[in-house]
């Protein structure tokens, strides 16, 4: 956090507060979004994507509207379409049907309009570490966009200590482990502190404790600086700790819609449709739901805990009934 602190004081970030927008999820509760912004920070429209060989990739089941400061995770199975998504929010892809519009641009069109103001981090990250040292590659950008040298250095050298890569400084990124390489590529997406951070599965490669620190640093940035957060991933299990709303995507029918994260975890049928599978917890007292024990899904461990234990407290653990036939 320390590390932080003086790059916001550099790049504060301002965002815009009037009018307020919610965004009403899948079940209908109002997840309320955007505190006050007047747009969406990312909006999709009946989003569709050929690739060259034909395979079509249909993003158009639900129209994406994310808001500033949101948390929001895409989920879905292999293949499902998340870096075709990305791809297409990044300008990196046209849609070939609908439209996309990211901090009031199409990415596609404008894309150097708003590139500093957001950081990416590729599914592949292989092809966005390019330059000789890792030093080098994470101070890409400030030096690109012709900040002074000792700005340069201490933005660079603050991400790096922010993501404890400072040791590499002097590596050939190629030799890296996979988790250090994503560290690097995290480092170069934050350098300039962007107001939007879309991160294309960030959580593979990395060992427990550097995905915790991973998911530590997100909510810092969120919470600190407005730092608005789109993350695909197919860790379920992980989405109560980065995110607020989750987009399903289906492979066969596009994106299925947005939940709420205590929605979500209610929904293991629709997640197992969608090929993906339900976070631990949504098994677990979907499993005890069925044996007749009256309890909603909780979605963190703890919460787990304390509704198992006024369960057990309140005599309605069944533990005595032995009779329900194991599946
Ligand atoms: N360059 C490409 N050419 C043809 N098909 C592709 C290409 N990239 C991805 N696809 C296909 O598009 C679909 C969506 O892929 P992708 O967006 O990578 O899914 P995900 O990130 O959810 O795993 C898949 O069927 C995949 O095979
Ligand atoms: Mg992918």
């Amino acid at each position: 956090m320390d590390a932080l602190t003086p790059i916001s004081t550099i790049f504060p970030t301002i965002f815009p507060f009037f009018l307020c927008g919610y965004y009403n999820d899948k079940n209908g509760r109002d997840c309320i979004q955007g505190f006050g912004a007047v747009q969406p920070l990312v909006k999709t429209h009946n989003l569709q994507y050929t690739y060259a060989d034909g395979t079509k990739v249909d993003l158009a089941g639900c129209d994406l509207a994310i808001w500033p400061r949101d948390r929001v995770a895409v989920v879905g199975a292999n293949g499902a379409g998340k870096s075709t998504l990305f791809l297409l929010l990044l300008g990196m892809l046209r849609p070939s049907e609908g439209s996309v519009e990211v901090l009031g641009h199409d990415p596609g069109a404008d894309f150097t309009k708003i590139r500093q103001r957001i950081g990416v981090v590729l599914q592949n990250v292989e092809y966005q570490i390019l330059a000789p040292t890792v030093w080098e590659d994470v101070s890409f950008s400030p030096r690109n966009y012709g900040l002074p040298a000792e700005d340069v250095a201490r933005l660079t050298d603050a991400v790096m200590e922010t993501l404890r890569i400072t040791h590499l400084r002097d590596k050939v990124p190629h030799y890296l482990s996979a988790g250090e390489k994503r560290r690097v590529a995290l480092a170069g997406a934050l350098v300039m502190q962007p107001e939007l951070l879309v991160l294309d599965e960030p959580f593979e490669g990395l060992d427990p404790a550097s995905r915790d620190d991973l998911i530590a640093l997100l909510n810092t940035l969120n919470r600190e600086r407005g730092t608005t957060l789109i993350v695909s991933t197919h860790h379920l299990d992980l989405i109560p700790e980065i995110s607020d709303g989750v987009y399903v995507l289906d492979g066969q029918r596009g994106i299925v819609c947005r939940y709420c994260v205590e929605d979500l975890f209610e929904q293991d049928e629709m997640l197992r449709e969608a090929n993906v599978s339900p976070p631990i917890l949504s098994e677990l007292f979907g499993e005890l739901r069925q044996r007749g024990v009256n309890a909603k899904t909780p979605v963190t461990v703890s919460q787990a805990a304390e509704n198992l234990m006024a369960l057990i407290r309140d005599g309605n653990g069944r533990s005595e009934d032995n009779s329900t036939p194991s599946p």
